[in-house]
């Protein structure tokens, strides 16, 4: 009988769970695999990208998006699982999840580039801006219900774990509202002749020399 059971765990280690475990796995798994794609997604955008203090911002993220994706895979192998895919790839081998998470983002990051050859940089940098930040809301969500979760069936581990993680995503997303902020001002400024903007319509009406609307284009983003 012990023999029996020690064949099926190695046949499949997820049948040997019990519902509270299995379902913490399968949730940390679907953490695994979208830290796994935004690893990817960041690495494309930091070479994307010109801009010093968000490219370091994005740097330092990518160093804790790796440290998560490594603390997410341990506590699953804690809890005797062993991390994959994620919900859309049931009973995938090992890493498969991952190598699926990576083309997603290997996609990504070829519209991303693209999208910098055809669009001003300026906007190039908010459009990615805004994608990473819609990533960093569904990583919340993600860590959000493993975490009351795990508090809800009494394991604390995981659950200080995901806390800590989402403090993490919630800081990047807060960068990312603001550089949002940032970033659509300077596409303001690179787009819009001064002239089709409140400053200069205010100095219209107050009869400064605002001439015709001849207004010139800003051509180059300042950071
Ligand atoms: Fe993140």
């Amino acid at each position: 009988m012990q023999a029996e059971q020690t064949n099926l765990e190695r046949r499949d280690p997820m049948a040997e769970l019990n519902e509270r475990d299995a379902k913490l796995v399968q949730w940390l798994n679907e953490a695994y695999a979208k830290e796994a794609e935004l690893e990817v997604d960041l690495t494309a955008h930091i070479g994307l990208t010109e801009k010093p203090a968000y490219k370091k911002r994005l740097q330092q993220h990518l160093k804790e998006t790796k440290a998560h994706k490594r603390q997410v895979s341990s506590r699953i192998k804690k809890l005797g699982g062993s991390p994959t895919g994620g919900p859309d790839l049931p009973g995938a081998p090992d890493a498969v999840g991952e190598l699926a998470g990576k083309a997603v983002a290997a996609v990504k990051g070829q519209v991303g580039a693209a999208r910098a050859l055809v669009t001003q940089q300026a906007e190039t940098h908010l459009r990615n801006a805004q994608e990473e930040l819609r990533e960093e809301h569904i990583e919340i969500a993600i860590y959000s219900r493993i975490e009351i979760f795990a508090t809800d069936v009494g394991d604390r581990e995981t659950a200080q774990l995901a806390r800590s993680i989402k403090r993490d995503e919630e800081r990047m997303a807060k960068f990312l509202s603001a550089e949002l902020g940032r970033l659509t001002k300077t596409v303001v400024k690179a787009v819009v002749p001064a002239d089709q903007r409140p400053r200069a319509r205010r100095s219209k009406s107050s009869r400064g020399s605002s001439g015709s609307g001849t207004g010139k284009r800003r051509t180059a983003a300042k950071w």
